[in-house]
């Protein structure tokens, strides 16, 4: 248990660890619909203890704040009204000490919890708490990246700290022979509900490429007219690069003929070796079809895993989000973790430099919305 406990001070540490660079201004803006402000985070997955485990778990517990299961409740319908997704930015109250109060009062609690009980339900729920924080690190980071990114003097979260220079480790194509392949979390250890369910596969043989696209080839791809000619595009992917006048991957800028891109060291120079990244699951697969190969589907990707470098980039897949063949939604809110998002999302495989150490998992399924790319997302070829 006190292993447990370890983890859990760990988890809580690094979140605010995370948020050490900021100043008091950076905790509340919310731009965008889809990306949360610090201060968010920062209780969100504070109440997500409270909430889960808490009320439930220790006798007596008398809740922090009555407001902050409104404020803080993400989308669990089980839990009752919340407030408006994105109207995060305007809840200038609780104030950001307020917050870290919050926090301590969770963590201190969850410690008394811990020192004083343990069944099996406990502990799961605990290392279920842990990992939603560690989403929520990235989470945190990358979603502070975009809303930095609206601002023309380009800050600096943090010198050293640039999440999105590595190059390729590994060249080359990977030969997998066609076969009935086993898919999905097998054996002891945490993994969310929908890797479970161990099943079978059929795969006809396929080469998958063991570098990832870089920078330097995507300029190809852009000097190539790629962003202009619909014929590499997906219907959906050709309606979101007009509309929205896509010219480049997120956070790219042509300043006097060259190219440069925004990261949390500030505006940087497009480092041609680097791995692309910040890409759409519509650009990736407009990439692919330009270089006449396509995109592996996530059973490929989890059967080539181990003969991989992986984990600098999350690597979109052209799989749609969908349920295993055993997947069960679990009662009570924990059930809404991961099951009502199994529509309109594709997956991607791996994990990337913002995600938090010990995360990562190669039956992992993260998922988002094609037109998404403010991840540190990447791609990778198959044919
Ligand atoms: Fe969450």
């Amino acid at each position: 248990m006190s292993q447990l406990l370890h983890l859990f001070q760990k988890t809580r540490a690094k979140t605010e660890s995370l948020c050490e660079p900021l100043e008091i201004e950076d905790y509340i803006p919310q731009p965008v619909d889809f990306a949360s402000p610090p201060k968010w985070h920062l209780s969100h997955s504070t109440w997500f203890f409270e909430e889960m485990i808490l009320k439930k778990f220790l006798p007596d517990y008398q809740i922090f704040n009555p407001h902050f299961g409104f404020l803080f409740n993400s989308y669990y319908q089980t839990l009752g009204e919340r407030a408006i997704r994105t109207e995060r930015g305007t809840i200038t109250r609780p104030t950001v000490a307020e917050v870290y109060e919050y926090r301590k009062y969770v963590d201190q609690s969850i410690e008394k919890l811990l020192q004083n009980n343990s069944t099996p339900d406990l502990e799961e729920l605990i290392i279920l708490g842990i990992n939603h924080e560690q989403q929520h690190q990235e989470l945190l980071i990358t979603d502070l990246k975009h809303t930095f990114s609206y601002n023309p003097i380009y800050p600096v979260y943090k010198e050293n700290f640039n999440l999105t220079a590595q190059k390729n480790e590994d060249q080359g194509w990977l030969k997998v022979p066609e076969g009935i392949y086993q898919i999905g979390f097998e054996g002891e250890g945490f993994h969310f509900d929908n890797e479970k369910g161990r099943h079978k596969v059929f795969l006809h043989d396929f080469e998958i490429s063991k570098s990832l696209v870089t920078n330097a080839e995507f300029l190809e791809f852009m000097e190539a007219g790629g962003y202009e000619k619909f014929e590499y595009w997906l219907d959906e992917g050709w309606s979101w690069v007009t509309e929205n006048q896509i010219k480049s991957p997120l956070y790219w800028k042509k300043i006097e003929e060259k190219w440069y891109s925004y990261t949390l060291e500030g505006l940087k120079p497009i480092e041609p070796t680097h791995l692309l990244t910040h890409v759409s699951f519509y650009e990736a697969q407009a990439f692919a079809t330009w270089k006449g190969c396509r995109l592996p589907t996530e059973f490929e990707w989890e059967v080539a895993a181990d003969q991989l470098k992986w984990g600098k980039r999350w690597e979109w897949t052209y799989s749609a989000y969908l349920p295993y063949p055993k997947f069960q939604i679990a009662e009570g809110a924990v059930g809404e973790y991961n099951g009502k998002f199994m529509v309109s999302q594709m997956v991607l495989r791996g994990a990337s430099t913002a995600t938090s150490k010990g995360h990562e998992r190669k039956t992992y399924r993260n998922f988002f919305h094609p037109k998404y790319r403010w991840q540190i997302t990447g791609i990778r070829l198959a044919k």
